[in-house]
């Protein structure tokens, strides 16, 4: 199924750094008729990553159809702390490549862009590259599914 396909609702946050960034993100899924949950609407100086994550994946996993997508100035912050939710599969999509393979193999379900890091323009043709493939399930839905097993 692809990206397109499987969500239908969006959740964004960032930090402090990205701002601007999730602004861009924002207006870029509301044009194309996404639901957008915003978790951060109004900028603050500093804004917690690690809370804004938390919103964020909550979301996700509540909202079945719902993509998240969080900002900071590398990505590697936000990418933490998602991941240390159960369940959350978090991918900074540091360039075109991991774009589409970060949805054909690892089936993230939320997606992480550096601002300090990455263009505007090369985030939005990622977020297109991760929405336009598949997951390949197979082979790669098993490998994923040890994530969730207790012992690891
Ligand atoms: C904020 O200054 C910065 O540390 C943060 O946005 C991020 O880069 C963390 O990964």
């Amino acid at each position: 199924m692809k990206g397109y396909d499987e969500f239908k609702s969006v959740a964004i946050g960032c930090d402090h750094a990205a701002f601007e960034l999730k602004q861009a993100i924002k207006e870029y899924f509301t044009k194309k008729g996404f639901e957008v949950f915003d978790a951060v609407p109004v900028f603050m100086n500093p804004i917690p990553y690690v809370d804004t994550a938390g919103k964020v994946c909550r979301k996700v996993l509540e909202n079945k159809g719902t993509l998240g997508i969080l900002a900071c100035g590398t990505g590697i912050g936000m990418s933490i702390a998602a991941n240390r939710h159960k369940e959350i599969s978090a991918a900074i999509l540091y360039d075109d490549f991991t774009a589409e393979f970060s949805r054909r193999h690892t089936n993230a379900n939320v997606i992480v862009f550096g601002a300090r890091t990455m263009k505007n323009e090369d985030v939005e043709r990622r977020i297109e590259i991760f929405l336009s493939n598949e997951f390949e399930g197979g082979k790669y839905a098993e490998r994923n599914r040890l994530l969730d097993e207790p012992d690891i």
